[in-house]
């Protein structure tokens, strides 16, 4: 699903939802229909930062029954092209989310209709959240640049991963699997994907090379969020070798995305970031991800100005 976007983070506070609006804002600025989708449950706030404080509809008419269809949950922002589906209003964490309830929701919107489809993820490695993942092969992981962010971005990368390897093995398998891991590689290698994919390169060979096939098709990105002058811009793309190093996974770095006080201002305003302050460092350095990230290769659209 080319047009999906997940996009998530280990860590709270990090700027998923500041970045999943304003990557919304700029898809729909390039004309195309864009839908960004509030799945952080039980923390619900994607609303607010797309000009909608007060959405008329939400992921609960579906969750609940109301309603059949995810696209009656769909509601207009004040912006040409940027559609809302609001997060649900329920008590309950998307961890909790039951099996059936996610696969529908799943199902229902990968049919949707749109160029793009923004996912707010929220923090957090439960299964649900990796399984949302893997509906694409896109992904975007947002960090700051703190080291206790980096670590959480980083286990939620490899939970990502390791949850993919598990997809393709029945339980028995996986467990016999993980055992041999922990034999060959000590008790270290449990939770550890790149450890698993040796087990398996060697007792299944033609397993191993549809996951290999399918892991080199991902396109994940990092963004660097809240970089403070004094922090290392070089930062990013040392986590991405890191990862490649250790994982054998490629992650793509899109860039930092500076620390700005405006940003908290926009949100107290309740007006987008990239219209109010569109001649900020990081109004540009956004603009930028989003080139990266929306214009194929070889396509020179200008997202200048919002
Ligand atoms: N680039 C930035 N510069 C300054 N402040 C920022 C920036 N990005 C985000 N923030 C601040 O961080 C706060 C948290 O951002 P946001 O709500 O997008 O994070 P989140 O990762 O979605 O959090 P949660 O996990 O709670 O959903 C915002 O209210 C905003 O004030
Ligand atoms: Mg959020």
């Amino acid at each position: 699903m080319a047009h999906i976007w997940p996009i998530g983070g280990g860590k709270g506070g990090s700027g998923k939802s500041f970045i999943t609006s304003s990557l919304g804002r700029l898809s729909a600025g390039l004309g195309r229909k864009t839908l960004v989708i509030d799945l952080d449950l039980g923390a619900a706030n994607l609303h607010t930062l797309v000009g909608v404080p007060y959405p008329s509809k939400s992921l609960s008419d579906f969750l609940q029954k109301k309603t059949e269809r995810l696209d009656d949950t769909v509601v207009e922002t004040p912006f040409e092209n940027l559609f809302l589906i609001s997060g649900a209003q329920d008590h309950f964490a998307i961890a909790n989310l039951p099996h059936e309830q996610k696969v529908k929701t799943m199902r229902a919107i990968m049919k949707l209709d749109y160029d793009c489809i923004l996912l707010d993820l929220g923090a957090g490695t439960s299964f649900n959240t990796l399984d949302f993942f893997l509906i694409s092969q896109n992904g975007i992981f947002i960090t700051t640049p703190e080291p206790t962010s980096i670590e959480n971005v980083y286990r939620l990368i490899r939970s990502v991963y390791f949850r993919r390897i598990r997809y393709g093995f029945s339980v028995s398998q996986f467990k016999a699997l993980e055992e041999e891991a922990i034999e060959q590689f000590g008790e270290g290698a449990s939770g550890r994907p790149e450890f698993m994919m040796n087990v398996i390169a060697r007792d299944y060979p033609e397993r191993f090379r549809e996951l290999q096939k399918d892991f080199d098709a991902f396109r994940f990105r990092l963004i660097i969020n809240q970089l403070h002058r004094r922090d290392n811009p070089a930062l990013g793309a040392h986590v991405c070798r890191i990862i490649e190093k250790h994982m054998n996974l490629h992650v793509e770095f899109m860039g930092n995305v500076s620390y700005d006080d405006h940003v908290h201002d926009a949100i107290c305003q309740q007006v987008s970031y990239l219209d109010r302050y569109p001649y900020t460092k990081t109004a540009g350095e956004l603009r930028a991800a989003g080139r990266q990230i929306f214009q194929p290769a070889g396509r020179q659209l200008m997202l200048q100005y919002v």
